[in-house]
């Protein structure tokens, strides 16, 4: 019996090295595609931000889909341009006013590091098929040719690797809107992929060449399903051959019929954020104006999220083993207003009080309170222990004491404090199976956050072995 175990467990080991050292060439099929490990770097993330610029930048209302709401006669817009421009003016005429005067990568670098984010996404193409590089296969419609002049995603792409040690990955959209080719392959029932090989394809090559990108995040991928778009074809190449393999992390959106499926990590749809445990890792791409991606001229105060409500997003997301991509939109000029680069400080300077509960967290047994609402867990393994974290959203408010309903199995050991504050808080067992933490009086210039607060609780019986 020993002896048959033994030889089972060897010759196990031996096919796991065999596998391992044969460095796998992963096949263009999805079986083999997902077969792949997210590279780790990714969830341990936790937060980044995407940036949208393009020419949707210069109209600069309503959202980055301008060019498809207006040409679809969205009303505020048919009387906007009819009201502000010339009848014969054409979107592409709005490309030269991309003047992007004031566009400088490296402050952009050195706010975004303060924002605590640990990876940064670049939209290098949107739908409307502009190319912040000067592509080899968009011409006279690239930043190169017209508009700023300059190849955007080069200058983004050096000055977060220079300045900052956040990683670095391109958002592309697969399809266009208006492209007379894409429209030929669509009349033709997709049975044509000449758009793909005269354009989609060639630029996915060039900017992973070029610019090496740590994650590709496709998008525009509801048009059409993925054998179309070649998708399997690309994703191999680009696990086995490209000089990224070894670290490049993608989502989902590579085919209408990919979504919440397909790929190294699910976005599912646009804000997605389920509150319970996903069974892939999942990142909630989110925009911190509510109604758009690009940036708004138009907009009030009141549309941007507050500080907590990101927190919250925050806290949910990585409650559930999610990462967040918060979303910036940029002017014309080049510029990160005011009203984004506040939102972003103000989470950096949370994420550095609090960031051991964030960053290369896992989800704990448990992921929201069933007692107080508004308490999020999360746990993390610092220098070999492992600790819960339960992220308050709000204040305590009966008596400064905190009721954890989640079972908290404690020991002798178990020692409850804040993030950020020096001191042990006391707690008792309550009825309810978990505990009750008395939260002393902590003066006003001692308070370690104003949106969130953390109580790290170590010497549990019942933390989550990590993977
Ligand atoms: C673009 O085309 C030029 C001229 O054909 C070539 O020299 C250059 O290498 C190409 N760039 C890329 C990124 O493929
Ligand atoms: C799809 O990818 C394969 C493998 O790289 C390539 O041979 C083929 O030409 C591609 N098809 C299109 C339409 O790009
Ligand atoms: C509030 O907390 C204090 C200190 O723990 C305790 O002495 C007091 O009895 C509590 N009051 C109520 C109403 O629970
Ligand atoms: C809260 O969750 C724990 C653990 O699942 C459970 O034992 C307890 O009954 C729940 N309490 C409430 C009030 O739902
Ligand atoms: C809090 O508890 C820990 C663990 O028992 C202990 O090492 C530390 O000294 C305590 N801190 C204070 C301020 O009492």
């Amino acid at each position: 019996m020993h002896v048959n175990i033994g030889i089972y467990v060897t010759l196990i080991l031996l096919l796991v090295c065999i596998v391992q050292t044969s460095s796998k060439k992963y096949e263009p099929n999805w079986e083999s595609i997902d077969s792949r490990p997210l590279p780790g770097w990714f969830d341990d993330s936790k937060v980044g931000i995407l940036i949208h610029w393009g020419v949707f930048s210069v109209p600069s209302i309503l959202s980055e889909w301008f060019w498809y709401q207006w040409k679809t006669k969205t009303p505020v817009l048919v009387d906007f341009m009819k009201e502000n421009y010339r009848p014969d003016f054409t979107y592409p005429d709005f490309a030269p006013q991309l003047t992007a005067e004031f566009f400088n990568a490296e402050e952009w670098a050195n706010l975004l590091k303060l924002s605590g984010a640990k990876y940064v996404v670049l939209v290098a193409k949107h739908h409307e098929g502009y190319t912040m590089w000067p592509s080899n296969y968009s011409w006279n419609w690239n930043s190169m040719d017209v508009g700023p002049k300059r190849d955007i995603v080069g200058e983004v792409a050096d000055a977060i690797r220079k300045n900052t040690d956040m990683h670095f990955g391109l958002y592309h959209s697969l399809f266009e809107w208006f492209n007379p080719i894409f429209e030929q392959d669509r009349a033709n029932g997709f049975k044509t992929q000449d758009f793909v090989s005269m354009k989609t394809m060639p630029e996915l090559y060039e900017i992973v060449n070029k610019y090496k990108p740590e994650i590709i995040w496709s998008d525009g991928s509801h048009a059409a399903k993925d054998d179309y778009w070649n998708a399997t074809n690309f994703l191999a190449w680009l696990y086995n051959d490209s000089p990224v393999k070894d670290y490049v992390v993608t989502n989902d959106r590579w085919g209408v019929n990919d979504n919440c499926i397909h790929g190294g990590f699910v976005n599912c749809g646009d804000r997605f954020n389920p509150k319970v445990l996903h069974k892939r890792k999942w990142e909630n791409v989110m925009t911190l104006d509510r109604y758009s991606a690009g940036y708004r001229r138009n907009a009030k105060l009141a549309d941007y999220f507050s500080v907590h409500e990101l927190l919250t997003e925050v806290a949910q997301t990585v409650s559930c083993g999610g990462n967040i991509l918060i979303n910036v939109g940029i002017t014309k000029e080049g510029t990160i207003t005011p009203v984004f680069q506040n939102i972003l400080l103000k989470l950096g300077g949370w994420l550095e009080v609090n960031g051991e509960a964030i960053y290369g967290s896992r989800p704990w047994l448990y992921q929201s309170d069933n007692v107080t609402t508004d308490v999020w867990y999360t746990s993390n393994m610092v220098e070999q222990d492992v600790f819960v974290y339960a992220i308050l959203l709000s204040w305590p408010r009966n008596n400064n004491t905190v009721s954890l309903g989640s079972t908290i199995m404690t020991t002798s050991t178990t020692v409850v404090s804040m993030l950020g504050y020096k001191g042990n808080f006391s707690w008792r067992p309550n009825a309810y199976g978990g505990i009750d933490v008395i939260i002393p009086p902590i003066p006003f210039n001692l308070m370690p956050s104003v949106d969130a607060w953390v109580l790290k609780i170590s010497g549990l019986k019942n933390v989550y072995k990590r993977n």
